[in-house]
């Protein structure tokens, strides 16, 4: 791939940024398709264990290599965070954010809900998002302030005006407490709402974007989960709680994205973090 450095595009924040959304499509694309060869051969995979019920194979730190190497052979000094091989430069003007598979208990265990999820951030604010799903062969893609879009579909976020008219993502880890997740699903449910969980958090936050969930809550997600779902829902008019804060970008954060109507009523339910969560600029 070309190689393009600051000086190619010193004073052209627009070329620039250009150039990486291009790069962010084809790698997120290319990386797909070499998790799916792999994913239809995962008998042969090692699966070790990171943590309870966090699991890793050679596909996750094989595709995550070849991403990185994708970007650093194209732009040498941009930065890189990616969940299995730790960040890279992060003070650097962009810095890449990326989970190679996102959905890995599904990945190793034969289900179809995983995704390459890629952001890049400008200045430390998320300005692309793509998250890839080859086995659906859904590109979705956004870039801050020109929209966002599943191949080349513009998407948007859920129509509904309440918890009712929906279904809402959700998601948990034992990064957090069982009782900082169960209670919010009593209040849910006694709302009126309904959720489902599919084991790619990046993909549900995408499934914010693209209208098929009303919203999407979970108390604690990495950036790589996240960052590039986030630049999608307010592409595509959702709101969005302020990840970034409190060093988001290396502690994680709570996520709660929804559409502009439901978002208020999905933070109140959410209880404690709601104070903390505060909407983002709508697109
Ligand atoms: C996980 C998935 C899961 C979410 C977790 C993530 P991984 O990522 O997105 O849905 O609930 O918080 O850690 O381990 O499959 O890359
Ligand atoms: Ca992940
Ligand atoms: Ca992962």
């Amino acid at each position: 791939m070309p190689q393009h450095t600051s000086d190619t595009h010193p004073d052209q924040p627009s070329g620039a940024l250009d150039c990486r959304y291009l790069l962010a499509q084809t790698v997120a694309f290319h990386a797909g398709l070499m998790a799916l060869e792999m994913f239809h051969r995962r008998d042969q995979l090692v699966i070790e264990f990171k943590g309870l019920q966090d699991m890793v194979s050679a596909a996750d730190r094989d595709v995550e290599t070849f991403i990185k190497e994708q970007v650093r052979a194209a732009f040498p000094g941009d930065g890189f965070l990616g969940e299995e091989g730790g960040v890279d430069f992060a003070d650097a003007e962009f810095v890449w954010v990326v989970d190679p598979i996102d959905g890995t208990a599904c990945f190793v265990n034969g289900m179809y809900s995983w995704c390459v999820s890629i952001a890049v951030l400008h200045h430390g604010v998320p300005v692309i998002g793509v998250v890839y799903d080859p086995n659906a062969n859904d590109l979705f893609h956004a870039r801050k302030g020109h929209g966002a879009f599943c191949g080349t579909k513009p998407i948007h976020v859920h129509p509904g005006a309440s918890l009712k008219d929906g279904v809402l993502g959700v998601g948990t880890s034992f990064r957090v407490e069982v009782d900082d997740f169960i209670p919010f699903l009593d209040r849910l449910l006694r709302d009126g709402g309904m959720f489902v969980r599919n084991g790619s958090g990046a993909l549900m936050i995408t499934y914010v974007a693209a209208g098929r969930l009303i919203g999407y809550f979970e108390p604690h997600m990495n950036a790589w989960d996240a960052l590039a779902g986030f630049v999608l829902v307010q592409e595509a008019g959702g709101c969005c709680n302020a990840f970034m804060e409190n060093d988001g970008l290396m502690q994680g954060n709570p996520v709660i994205v929804a559409n502009p109507a439901v978002w208020p009523r999905l933070a109140a339910l959410v209880g404690k973090q709601s104070t903390e969560a505060v909407p983002a600029a709508v697109a």
